[in-house]
Formats: structure tokens, sequence, C-alpha cells
């Protein structure tokens, strides 16, 4: 990493561990608007700095932003994936509503991060909860905050994190619930549909609902026979995660395998996917 890129990452990561007064004072009216004016102050405004609810609540660590660089030291592949930040619980909470009995199946996060979205999905009864990413500081955050739920809660289904390359991954057999928070570009993200593909057709995979929150990518699995249409929708931000992530809202797509599918479930499921850019997809 560059001697700026890592005196950015440490800056960002003390600014995520600022006093949440000192952090709400930062979001007061007056303050925002001069400081969202300086280039490294920035980033605070995308909110992914803050303390998120979900970390009060629960006394995990998922909030905070780590960029390409922080990633990928090396620099390999930048150009394809996309920074650490956590996705909004309520809009997983509001999408795995959508699947009905999901008892049997496992949640698989492609590119989990320090592992929010597995922290929701074990409030699921799925049989077993796992996350993927290709940092190996993130999958260690995600396995520490996975060791304080299963403190806490021991009858929840088991977390676990793996250091792994969406590239090559061996995924799980049976069925599967994969999500996703816009992780990466076309090129990796037709290569994780061709394994899928391949599982499916093997019968592997024995049922597969694929959750896409920012779906940029989301034409790619349009195209694929071996997938369907299931849900899709434009989620807001709870209340109170406002201000504690860069949009308001989230559109959202899930399709589901022809493979074992269900019989469709909502009218409103085959809204056009409109990618604006490689941060943002539309529901249109
Ligand atoms: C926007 S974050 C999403 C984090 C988490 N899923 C959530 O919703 O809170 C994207 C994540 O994808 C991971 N990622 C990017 N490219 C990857 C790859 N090729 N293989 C595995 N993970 C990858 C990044 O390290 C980052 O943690």
């Amino acid at each position: 990493m560059s001697l700026r890129n890592s005196f950015k990452q440490t800056l960002l990561n003390a600014l995520a561990r600022l006093p949440d007064g000192v952090q709400r004072a930062m979001f007061a009216p007056q303050v925002r608007r001069i400081c969202i004016r300086l280039p490294l102050l920035r980033a605070v405004y995308s909110g992914c700095l803050r303390r998120h609810p979900i970390d009060l609540q629960y006394g995990t660590d998922t909030s905070g932003l780590v960029d390409e660089l922080g990633i990928q030291p090396d620099g390999c592949r930048v150009d394809q994936l996309n920074p650490y930040m956590g996705s909004q619980p309520t809009i997983i909470r509001r999408a795995l509503d959508t699947l009905g009995d999901i008892r049997g199946y496992t949640f698989v996060d492609i590119g989990c991060g320090k592992g929010r979205p597995l922290i929701v999905a074990s409030e699921y009864p799925f049989a077993e909860v796992r996350g993927y990413d290709i940092s190996p500081d993130l999958v260690a955050t995600a396995n520490a905050n996975a060791a304080a739920i299963a403190r806490r809660f021991p009858a929840r289904p088991p977390i676990r994190a793996v250091i792994a390359d969406a590239e090559n991954l061996a995924l799980p057999a049976g069925k599967i619930v994969l999500f996703m928070f816009n992780p990466f570009g076309d090129e990796l993200m037709a290569t994780l549909l061709r394994n899928l593909e391949a599982g499916l057709a093997s019968g592997e995979i024995e049922h597969l609902f694929i959750v896409y929150d920012i779906p940029v990518c989301g034409a790619l699995f349009d195209a694929s026979t071996a997938l369907r249409r299931w849900f899709a929708t434009t989620f807001p931000y709870d209340p109170d995660e406002l201000g504690f992530g860069p949009e308001v809202a989230d559109s959202v797509v899930i399709w589901q395998s022809v493979r074992g599918a269900r019989p469709d479930a909502f009218a409103a499921r085959n809204g056009r996917i409109t990618t604006k850019d490689r941060f943002t997809a539309v529901i249109e």
C-alpha cells in the first residue's frame, strides 16, 4: 500500500473510532456543510464511518470503510473489486422476508466483509451461515463478530467466514440463499454465475435464491436460462439507519433457480435494472 493510502486508511479507521457524540456532532447541518468540502473528511459523510446501530445493539464491529487498496494491498484487480462498507440490516431483513420458509438452506454472502449480513442472517433459521471475502483482515473481523454472536445467542445457526476469491469459490451443496451487496464488477460476476450454473446443472445445488443488493451486474443474471426473477423493488433505509450509509434507499433484485423453483409469489419482480455507474443501479 502506498504511503498516501496507508495514511488515508489509518485516518478513516481513527475517524470510525471517534466517540458517538463527536460523530453525531459532525452530522449537525452547520458542521456537515463545511466539513463535507474537505477531501479526506468527505468519507465521513458516506455515513459508513459512524458506529452502526447494529454494532451498538450486538457489540460487534461491522462499521467503517476499507478502500480497494486496503482490501488488495498488492493492487491486483482493484479495478474489479468494490470497497468495504456494510449494507443496511433492514434491507437484508426485508429481502429475506420475501423468501418464505428457508429452513435447510445455507445463507452465503459473497464478499462478506466484516460480516454484517451474516449477523442478520443468523436471526433466521438457516442451517448454516457462511461468508467469503478476499480480504484476510475483514474475514478475521467477521469471525470475531461471529464468535460474539455465538456467545450471546448459542441457539443461532453457526456463522463462519472464509478467505476466498470469488473467482474460484467452492460453494456449499444443497439449498442456498446467496446474498451480495455490490461486491465486484461484470468480469468476476460472470465467473461466479458460471460456477452457480454448473452447480445447478450437476444437481449439487438443489435450489438457489440470489439476493442482489444494488444489482449493477443484474443483466447477467437476467440473461441466465438457469434463473428467473422472484422479486424486485427499491427498499428505503429504515429511519434509524438514515445517515449510516451513502444512500437513502437501495434497489434489490432476487432471482431463484429454475431447478427446484417455487411458484411465483410476487407481481413486483420484473422491473428493469438500469445501471448508472459501478455503484448505482435503479429499478424502473
Ligand atoms: C460492498 S462490500 C459488502 C460487504 C458485506 N457483504 C455487506 O453487505 O455488509 C464488498 C465486499 O466484497 C469483497 N470482495 C471484492 N472482490 C472480491 C472477490 N474477488 N472475492 C471475494 N470478496 C471480494 C470486498 O473485500 C468487500 O468486503
